[in-house]
């Protein structure tokens, strides 16, 4: 039997090469060999983006953007997460075995409560907890921010995935996963849930950088290059990424922002180019317009393509209205026989 595979994106807008190197390139390498299942995480959204003008828009979006990128229906199942209500259902239940201690330690939680709140400040060791606690309500922090990473876990679980490919921000939120699993099964005396991985083709998890010489590109941070920018406009954004005024000593240490186009280069360039620019910039003689030029150029080999498929198939309203009908009767299926098996290990059973 082949491994079960799952993973999903939220509907929060279009994908950028953050997405796509940490998590959509992957999906379609995997969907040959394993048994996958890829979602729309709308209910996932709903923690941040609440807007029903843009839901079911970027919820299509994104459809046609899996299907761009070479997700094949037949291959894998393709579905969108509020089409499967046993996982709320589940969400429920297993919410029951999660501590709000937990929840609270999680660094993409702490993270987006200081933004609700409007705390500039992402110092690990400052006192979130008690703002949170003595917050108005007109700045709150949703509950479901605070139990989004049992509903990711209910994800995974409830396909009972072996392996989960995401980018390097998602791995506490697998870590907790496997500690969800790890306590369930044991609390149960039962071996219901895998304990999923994350799966890279052997190589450590991207964290894919920004233009702006910060940390990682993210559709929050404003920095991100995306499959369905046109041409000219990727072509400006790469031009005007942060760079430095250049190595001033042979084999100097790179600044961060320097780094990052390094990164963005060997993710999409060939190895002898990635070598040419590094000797370049070890020797001196780099020219930042060139690099940027070249990495703009093989950015939009992998773009472009995707770009041309995504227009076309968003839409073919019809097309779209298939495949996911097809993959929640798949998902529905798999996620109802683990949600009967739960209920009855936690003694949820009827009189009738
Ligand atoms: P989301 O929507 O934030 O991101 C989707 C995927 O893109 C990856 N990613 C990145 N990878 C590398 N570098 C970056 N700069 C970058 N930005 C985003 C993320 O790691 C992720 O793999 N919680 C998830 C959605 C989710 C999910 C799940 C994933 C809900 N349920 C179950 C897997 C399994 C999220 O917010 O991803």
């Amino acid at each position: 039997m082949k491994e079960v595979v799952l993973s999903g994106i939220r509907s929060t807008g279009n994908l950028h090469l953050g997405n796509y190197f940490g998590a959509l390139s992957k999906f379609v390498r995997m969907q040959n060999d394993y048994d996958c299942l890829f979602f729309i995480a709308d209910l996932h959204a709903l923690t941040t983006h609440p807007d029903p003008k843009s839901l079911h828009g970027n919820v299509k979006d994104i459809i046609a953007e899996y299907l761009a990128a070479g997700l094949d229906p037949e291959k894998a199942t393709i579905f969108v997460q509020s089409d499967v209500p046993e996982i709320p259902e589940l969400y429920l239940l297993l919410n029951m075995h999660v501590g709000i201690g937990e929840l609270m330690r999680t660094a993409s939680f702490k993270d987006k409560a200081r933004k609700a709140l409007g705390i500039k400040s992402d110092n690990d060791n400052d006192d979130i907890e008690k703002e949170i606690i003595g917050t108005d309500s007109n700045k709150r922090v949703n509950a479901g921010l605070l139990t989004y990473p049992t509903l990711m876990a209910v994800d995974i679980l409830i396909q009972k995935a072996h392996k989960v490919p995401v980018g390097k921000d998602q791995e506490q939120h697998l870590e907790l996963t496997r500690r969800f699993a790890r306590r369930f099964n044991s609390f149960y005396g039962v071996d219901l849930f895998p304990e999923p991985t994350n799966f890279d083709f052997g190589g450590a998890p991207v964290k894919v950088p920004g233009l702006d010489g910060s940390g990682k590109m993210g559709k929050s941070e404003g920095n991100c290059i995306y499959l369905a920018d046109e041409e000219k406009v990727l072509r400006k954004k790469v031009m005007r990424a942060v760079t430095d005024e250049g190595p001033q000593a042979p084999n100097s240490p790179m600044a961060q922002p320097v780094q990052n186009l390094f990164t963005l280069l060997e993710l999409t360039s060939t190895p002898d180019v990635v070598k040419h620019f590094t000797d370049a910039y070890a020797d001196c003689s780099i020219r930042y317009g060139d690099l940027k030029k070249q990495l703009a150029e093989d950015i939009l080999k992998i773009t472009l393509p995707i770009r041309e498929r995504y227009l076309e198939i968003r839409d073919n309203d019809e097309y779209i209205a298939r495949v996911v009908k097809q993959g929640a009767e798949r998902a529905r299926e798999r996620a109802a026989k683990t949600l009967a098996e739960v209920r009855d290990v936690m003694g949820i059973k009827r009189f009738w």
